[in-house]
C-alpha cells in the first residue's frame, strides 16, 4: 500500500486527477469506479477542469458508483445517482448512459445487486476505483463487520455513518436513509487499482487501522492491505495517528516523477 501526504485537498485532486488522466491516455475504455460524498470532490473538480481544457476525455469510459440509498425517492438531490451525475458526471464528457449505479429502487434487491455485479463483470471490470473512508473505517458503505468477500448486497448503515452523513440531510438524522446497497469488499477488491482519498482529523482514526493496524472486519477497509495495487492519499491532519508517517512523506518525495501512483 502506498502512502500519499500532501498538504491540501487540492494537490491531493492533482495527484489523483493525473493517475486518472494517464490511465485514459493508455485505455481511453477504461472503467472507473465513482465514490461520492465529500473526499473525492477535488479529484472531480480537477478532472472536470481538464476536460474542459481538453487535456482529459471521457468520451469512451464507463463509471459504476459504489453505494446507493435504498428508500429515497429517485428524484431526492441525495440519491447518490443525482449527487455524481451533479458533481461530475454533468461536467465532462461521458457518453450518455455510461455511468450507472446499484438500484436503489429495486423491488427485488437480490437481483438487482446480481445485476449489478454481472454489469461491472460484463464491462470487463473496474480499472481504477475512487473510494473515500467513513469516520468508522468502512469504504463502500461496508459497514463494521461486513463479510471481507462481500459481493454486492443491501446493508444498514450505522448510527455512526448516519450522523456523519446527516450534514447532506440539513442536519436532521431521521431523515438519512437507514439502507443502501453497496458494492462489496470482494467487489471492490477485484478493481486493478484502489485510490483511497480522506482529508481531517475526524479520519484519523480510520486511517491509523486502515494503514497500520491488522486486518479485521471491524475496520473493513484494511483490507485494502490485501490489495497489490492500493494508494491512500491523506492531508496531514488525517495522517497524524501514522507512526510512520515521516517514512511515507519521505518515499514519496524521493519517488522520480514519471513513476505515478
Ligand atoms: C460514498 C461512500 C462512502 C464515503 C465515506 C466518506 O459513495 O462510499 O464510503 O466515501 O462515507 O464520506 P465523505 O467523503 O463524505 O467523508
Amino acid at each position: 500500500m502506498e502512502v500519499v501526504i500532501l498538504n491540501d485537498p487540492a494537490a491531493i485532486g492533482r495527484v489523483a486527477a493525473d493517475t486518472i488522466e494517464s490511465l485514459l491516455t493508455r485505455k481511453p475504455d477504461a472503467v472507473l469506479g465513482l465514490a461520492t460524498g465529500s473526499s473525492p470532490l477535488a479529484i472531480y473538480d480537477e478532472l472536470a477542469a481538464r476536460c474542459a481544457k481538453g487535456q482529459v476525455s471521457f468520451r469512451g469510459a464507463r463509471g459504476f458508483t459504489l453505494d446507493e440509498y435504498v428508500g429515497l425517492p429517485p428524484e431526492h438531490p441525495e440519491c447518490y445517482r443525482n449527487v455524481i451525475d451533479s458533481v461530475f458526471v454533468s461536467r465532462v464528457d461521458f457518453a450518455p448512459g455510461a455511468v450507472v449505479g446499484p438500484d436503489g429502487q429495486a423491488t427485488d434487491i437480490p437481483a438487482a445487486c446480481a445485476a449489478y455485479e454481472e454489469a461491472i463483470h460484463s464491462a470487463g471490470g473496474i480499472d481504477l476505483q475512487i473510494l473515500g473512508i467513513g469516520t468508522d473505517g468502512h469504504i463502500g458503505f461496508n459497514e463494521p463487520g461486513s463479510s471481507l468477500a462481500s459481493r454486492t448486497r443491501i446493508k444498514t448503515l450505522t448510527r455512526q455513518t448516519r450522523m456523519d452523513n446527516a450534514r447532506f440531510f440539513d442536519d436532521n438524522l431521521n431523515a438519512v436513509p437507514t439502507h443502501c446497497l453497496t458494492q462489496g469488499l470482494g467487489t471492490i477488491m477485484a478493481a486493478r487499482h484502489l485510490v483511497l482519498v480522506a482529508t481531517g482529523h475526524n479520519k484519523a482514526e480510520a486511517i491509523h487501522h486502515l494503514v497500520e493496524g491488522p486486518v479485521s472486519a471491524m475496520w473493513p477497509a484494511t483490507i485494502m492491505q490485501h490489495h497489490p495495487h492500493a494508494t491512500v492519499l491523506i492531508d496531514d491532519a488525517a495522517a497524524r495517528r501514522l507512526q510512520l508517517a515521516d517514512y511515507y512523506r519521505e518515499t514519496y518525495s524521493s519517488k522520480p516523477d514519471w513513476q505515478g501512483i
